[in-house]
């Protein structure tokens, strides 16, 4: 077992945390009040090919391993988390399941424009369509059907809380193909954006992670062809589950970015100033750093386990519950640490606070991962 980054992983964390600072840091606060989609920073992120890390080159990506992302989302999370779960869905949601269970054609026409966040000089990215009112973490209660008429589906109904929802270009859409057959009736399509019958609702007014795109998407009568269907009739559940494990990896490194700056602030914050001398302040940094590296090592063990090719179910929901946690609480320990100056904006720790919230939520809820935990335990 060895503790050390390589050269070239060094190197991609260099790279997200000048993009971070330089890129993100300009604004941040401004696009969290107006809710202003960070487009300039996603295409920059685009040019660094952070936007397909984990896709293979010759489907457009840049080839990183596992690792490399989780560095790349603490770093940018750090500073901008509505930047980082763009990134995030983007990669482990949308490239990561189109690469691994898509088809050479699906791969051609959406992997490589996805992967490289940019078509004919354009955003283009992805977005992918699990909730619905009804099925948040009932994921098996879709009420969105896909009914089969020979070489095409029709698809009707609704999806919510869809990050990337109102920018992205193609969706990978869950939908009931069968209600008799449960989770076995359930596909993935692959459906754009501007495809008749699709409906962008309004961008939700969120408590955090402001800037990102959240939106409602309604299908009505939507013509989808078969072979925008992703692997065999009934695997939709299962790869939303698949891709889900990866992109729990994400989300927790998120968590662990905004705690990671939430800590940071604060560390700054207290140095030099008579509130350091006080063991209740330095007891409070002392558990942030501990927690946070905890945290950490849950999400690189993680993404070792997924680079090596072993089952990372287990260790994406732990590396996910215990960041997420970690991060509403050094969140809320550095708002107390900053006083007064916490609670305004211009300190950054009350966004951040925000922001963790969202962690604890998305991808599967604190309660999802403890029962994904608790079955692998038990399996
Ligand atoms: N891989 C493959 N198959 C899996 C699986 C996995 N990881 N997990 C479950 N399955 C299979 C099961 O084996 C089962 O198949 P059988 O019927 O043959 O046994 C089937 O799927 C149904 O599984 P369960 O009986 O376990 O289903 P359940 O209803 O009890 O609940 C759950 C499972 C873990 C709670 C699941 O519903 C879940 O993960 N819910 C949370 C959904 C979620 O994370 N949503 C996030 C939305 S996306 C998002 O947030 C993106 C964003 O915007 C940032």
């Amino acid at each position: 077992m060895q503790f050390q980054l390589s050269e070239e992983q060094l190197m991609i964390q260099k790279a997200a945390r000048d993009f971070a600072q330089n890129e993100c840091l300009p604004g941040v606060i401004e696009r969290d009040e107006k809710q202003q989609f960070p487009k300039e920073q996603i295409l920059k992120l685009a040019e660094l090919g952070f936007m397909g890390m984990m896709t293979a080159p010759e489907y457009g990506g840049a080839g990183m391993d596992t690792i490399s992302y989780v560095l790349a989302m603490e770093e940018i999370s750090k500073v901008d988390a509505s930047v980082s779960v763009c990134m995030s869905v983007n990669n482990s949601l949308v490239c990561w399941g189109l690469e691994k269970y898509g088809n050479e054609e699906q791969k051609q026409q959406y992997l490589v424009p996805l992967a490289q966040g940019c078509k004919n000089g354009e955003l283009y990215i992805g977005a992918f369509l699990l909730s619905e009112p009804e099925a948040g973490s009932d994921a098996t209660s879709q009420h969105t059907m896909a009914e089969d008429k020979g070489d095409h589906y029709i698809i009707n109904g609704t999806k919510n809380w869809i990050t990337n929802g109102g920018t992205a270009s193609v969706y990978l859409v869950m939908a009931q193909t069968d209600p008799s057959k449960g989770s076995k009736g359930i596909d993935t399509f692959i459906i754009e954006k501007n495809t008749n019958g699709v409906t962008v609702g309004p961008k939700e007014n969120k408590l955090g992670i402001r800037g990102s795109d959240t939106h409602s998407i309604m299908f009505q009568d939507v013509k989808v062809p078969k072979e925008n269907r992703i692997g065999n009739d009934g695997f939709g559940f299962s790869f939303a589950m698949k891709t889900l494990a990866g992109g729990r990896i994400g989300i927790a490194a998120q968590a662990l970015g905004i705690a990671s700056g939430a800590y940071e602030r604060s560390v700054e914050y207290a140095f030099g100033k008579e509130i350091a001398q006080h063991q209740a302040i330095q007891f409070k940094l002392a558990d942030m750093a501990t927690r946070i590296e905890a945290a950490r090592l849950l999400c690189l063990r993680a993404a070792w386990e997924k680079d090596n090719g072993d089952d990372y179910t287990l260790s994406s929901s732990m590396a996910k519950v215990f960041a997420s946690e970690t991060a509403m609480w050094v969140t809320t320990e550095a708002v107390q640490i900053h006083g007064g100056y916490g609670y305004v904006k211009e300190y950054h720790v009350e966004r951040l606070m925000r922001d963790a919230k969202i962690t604890q939520i998305y991808e599967g809820t604190s309660e999802v991962q403890r029962i994904v935990i608790g079955r692998g335990i038990l399996k």
